[in-house]
């Protein structure tokens, strides 16, 4: 799997074999320039999901569950993961293990399949004392709870991100659901990365991620060349206009 928040890219996407699109709230720092991922509402992920409903594209489209959106009560969680389904996602997302089930339990029970997302938790970098690798001592067999109590309640699918490998595989072994790994090594059922990370467009690339093509390198060398044509009155040249003479 991999992220996408517009129509151009998940156009394009729609012409892989990638089996999912994941529209993130990642958006917040790859896409908008927050600080944090708190930040984006409902508002902006709604926006950001109709985009890329309308590329059509063939792949599993999961709607990630902005901050605030299902923690405050099972009603409002509901009722924003029913928003999500009516504007086109096959699914929604959700952060968080055991205290997540009866909310989990609830959204799938009104009809929308949900995904976990287990180990780092980006939504609440501020009560796990920042972006970390999470598994250490009680944390590992924490996780492997999380799991269980997010595929009892569920899910059709967990993410796990940002543990120890032989976490990862514990938990991969420990459930029936796919388990897709950010951060957390090989012994998963799958993978996914932010697409801003595979096309090298992010400011910051975390170790674990790869980058396939250096895009803001090969965006700067366009604009540039643009500019100088322009300059040089080498644009636009006799097929970019029309002349009436
Ligand atoms: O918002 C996001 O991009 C995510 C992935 C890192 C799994 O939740």
């Amino acid at each position: 799997m991999l992220t996408a928040y517009d129509y151009p890219t998940a156009k394009i996407i729609a012409k892989t074999d990638l089996d999912g699109i994941l529209v993130g709230d990642s958006l917040a720092m790859v896409v908008l320039g927050m600080e944090n991922t708190l930040k984006v509402g409902m508002e902006e992920m709604l926006i950001h999901l109709d985009a890329v409903v309308r590329a059509k594209p063939k792949q599993l489209i999961v709607a990630d569950m902005p901050f605030l959106s299902y923690e405050t009560s099972i009603t409002d969680a509901v009722r924003n993961a029913g928003e999500f389904a009516r504007h086109g996602a096959d699914a929604v997302k959700l952060e968080g293990g055991e205290e997540m089930a009866d909310v989990i339990k609830a959204i799938v029970r009104a009809g929308v399949p949900v995904m976990g997302h287990i180990g780092l938790t980006p939504q609440r970098f501020l009560r796990l004392g920042g972006y970390r690798t999470i598994g250490k001592g009680n944390e590992e067999e924490q996780l492997l709870r999380d799991a269980k109590a997010l595929e009892d309640a569920g899910v059709f699918s967990m993410v796990v991100e940002n543990t120890y490998s032989h976490v990862a595989k514990r938990i991969t072994e420990s459930v029936q659901v796919p388990t897709i790994c950010i951060g957390s090594g090989p012994y998963c059922d799958g993978q996914i990365l932010v697409i801003h990370d595979v096309l090298g467009l992010s400011d910051f690339k975390p170790y674990f991620a790869k980058s396939y093509v250096d895009l803001k390198e090969i965006i700067e060398k366009a604009i540039n060349e643009y500019i100088k044509e322009v300059r040089e009155l080498k644009f636009p040249s006799k097929e970019h206009y029309k002349d009436s003479s």
